[in-house]
């Protein structure tokens, strides 16, 4: 139906006839001469119809936009001082000779261009927001991101093999989504957290090495980079320890980033420990583009009367930390107070803060509501160990390690996007030694860090036991300028470790028996030592395109309330659908 793309369309066509097939952008009346700007997936295009050809400057009179037409024409220069520098087919346009109305369209619900669209509406008529060519280049580059992927890892000998979607639970620590099941009345599928188990299994059956590009369901609550269905690169190895793994997926992340958006990452990615992260940045995907770092002044504040200072710091799970913001002095009272709301979400009972006017006048050079709660001398020596100099603010987070660390790990994260202190750069790394185990203060147990299949970094289950809190895993992140694009680690590959993690994860034997028995079961006939990792898709593409929602750069997503507008699922279901699964509705009470 066409000879060519119109964004294709350029001056080595010049003077020959074209065949067109796209959707009008605009259209121009020009008194005597029709403009069209023809589009597809490759650009624009300008046509020209002129009265000349009357039945054809007929139809051109009646067309409107995102109507889909043909067009045959000739290739032309555009006249002098009207060439547009911005599209390829920008030199030249094609004066229309034969025209066919494709087929006609509704007025568009929203205007293309229009740059504050409601992503209700957007959602609702996706099919029309996806041919933005703001949306058209994300998707494209997710297709050129899996293509790469592909490439590489099947040059690297890995197999594409599929897993189950109607499984059962997978332990990533979000709920399941559950598919009834008719032949089993009363029992349910768990779609995938994660294809985890599987791929495990994958090595035990001797495939070596494995990958899919792969759906994985979570129903949780949902944020700017989380989505209720997403996509994984999903990975698994035999044979190799982390270093060959970390190695081998930083290769695979240098390339995409160098072939599909033309950057060139660091030669090596740094390695940080855990430990390090959670006590410099108070994260564990530490964005190292923001140069602010936590400061630990506990023990300057164990002795000092000030009960919000000196509680934490006497307290083996609290923690007292600086920050300091260079230039920081210029905050407002109202700004303090955003900041002291914001870190309130995180749990924070306040924000103390201390400005630096002059450091060369002692104490009386420094303006804070809480200097009258501080020995001088301990002011002096917080100053100085945070470095601060004339000009800055240095605030200060005292509690619960948690609640610090997540409060001031945001705080550095606003203030530094607040005051244009991001660098502007690529800074990727590996967080490494993580713990095996948290304590779940609620819970009054240990949960996993990673997933339970992840191995101890020491090899006797007894040591792990004896001491749980203290051992590290075997796990790694991948972070990329703060945000975790991939996770993964070595597998625990010996049936008595994997009992072990069971019994100190508080997993009874019945429940590890019906959950995972099929698993441990597997690691005793011949289990290789096995690792792997898998990446966000939706992530990577989200960085890589500068997108700021996970929505954007999903052809078909779903709102914050995990609800599709486009197709209105999920949706009630007929009563004999019910019956045959056996399923009776209890409505919620509110309703
Ligand atoms: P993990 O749970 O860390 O590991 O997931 C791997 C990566 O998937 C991305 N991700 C998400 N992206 C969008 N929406 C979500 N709701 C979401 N949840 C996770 C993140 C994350 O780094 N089986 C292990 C991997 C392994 O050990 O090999 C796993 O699933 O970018
Ligand atoms: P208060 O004595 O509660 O009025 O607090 C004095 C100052 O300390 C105020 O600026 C509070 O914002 C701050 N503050 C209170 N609790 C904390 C905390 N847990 N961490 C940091 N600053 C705090």
């Amino acid at each position: 139906m066409r000879s060519q793309y119109c964004g294709l369309v350029d001056e080595t066509l010049m003077g020959q006839e074209v065949t067109l097939c796209g959707w009008v952008n605009k259209r121009r009346d020009h008194g005597g001469v029709i403009f069209v700007d023809l589009r597809d997936r490759e650009g624009l295009v300008q046509v020209v119809f002129d009265p000349d050809t009357p039945d054809v400057f007929e139809t051109a009179e009646h067309i409107r936009n995102e109507w889909v037409l043909q067009v045959t024409g000739i290739v032309r220069e555009r006249p002098e001082g009207t060439a547009n520098p911005d599209l390829h087919s920008g030199q030249v346009e094609v004066l229309g000779k034969a025209l066919t109305v494709l087929n006609a369209a509704e007025t568009p619900p929203f205007q293309l261009d229009d740059e504050n669209l409601n992503e209700e509406i957007r959602l609702r008529y996706r099919y029309v927001d996806l041919r933005r060519p703001v949306m058209q280049q994300r998707i494209r580059t997710r297709a050129k991101l899996t293509g790469f992927m592909r490439r590489f890892l099947e040059e690297q000998g890995f197999l594409d093999i599929e897993t189950p979607m109607l499984t059962k639970a997978t332990p990533e620590g979000a709920r399941d989504y559950l598919v009834p099941s008719r032949t089993h009345p009363g029992s349910f599928f768990a779609l995938p957290q994660s294809p985890q188990i599987f791929k495990q299994l994958l090595m035990m059956s001797g495939m070596d090495r494995y990958y899919q590009i792969v759906r994985c369901f979570r129903d949780e609550d949902l944020r700017a980079d989380r989505q209720p269905e997403f996509t994984q690169l999903d990975i698994e190895t035999s044979f190799q320890n982390e270093d060959e793994i970390m190695g081998m997926t930083e290769d695979l992340v240098r390339g995409m980033f160098s072939e599909v958006i033309g950057v060139e990452l660091d030669a090596e990615f740094p390695r940080m420990s855990y430990a390090e992260a959670m006590q410099r940045y108070g994260s564990d995907k530490p964005d190292l583009r923001i140069a602010l770092e936590l400061i630990d002044i506990g023990d300057l504040l164990a002795d000092v009367e000030f009960k919000v200072f000196s509680g934490p710091a006497n307290d083996p799970a609290g923690r007292v930390a600086a920050l300091r913001v260079p230039g920081g002095g210029s905050l407002s009272r109202k700004d303090i107070d955003v900041y002291t709301e914001y870190v309130g979400r995180y749990g924070a009972k306040g924000l103390a803060y201390v400005k630096v006017n002059a450091l060369d006048e002692g104490v009386a050079g420094l303006q804070s509501p809480i200097l009258k709660f501080l020995p001088d001398e301990v002011a002096l020596e917080i100053m100085q160990r945070c470095g601060a100099a004339d000009g800055d603010i240095v605030f200060f987070g005292a509690d619960k390690a948690k609640v610090v660390n997540e409060a001031l790990g945001a705080l550095r994260l606003k203030i530094g996007e607040d005051l244009g202190l991001v660098e502007d750069a690529w800074k990727p790394l590996w967080v490494v030694d993580f713990p095996m185990f948290e304590w779940d203060e609620r819970d009054n147990r240990w949960q996993a860090l990673h997933h339970p299949f992840t191995a101890p970094a020491v090899d006797d289950p007894k040591a792990l036991h004896d001491k749980p809190g203290e051992v590290l895993s075997r796990a790694y992140d991948m972070v990329i300028n703060g945000s975790e694009v991939g996770g993964g680690s070595i597998r625990i590959h010996k049936p008595e470790m994997q009992r072990e993690v069971f019994k100190l994860l508080g997993i009874s034997d019945e429940e590890a028996e019906s959950k995972f028995g099929f698993l441990v079961r597997a690691l005793s006939y011949g289990c290789p030592p096995h690792g792997g990792l898998a990446f966000g898709l939706d992530r990577l593409v989200m960085l890589m395109t500068g997108a700021s929602s996970i929505r954007d750069v999903m052809a078909f997503p779903k709102t914050q309330t995990a609800h599709c507008p486009l197709t209105d699922a999920p949706s009630e279901v007929s009563a004999r659908q019910l019956s045959e699964l056996n399923i009776r509705i209890k409505k919620p009470v509110a309703e």
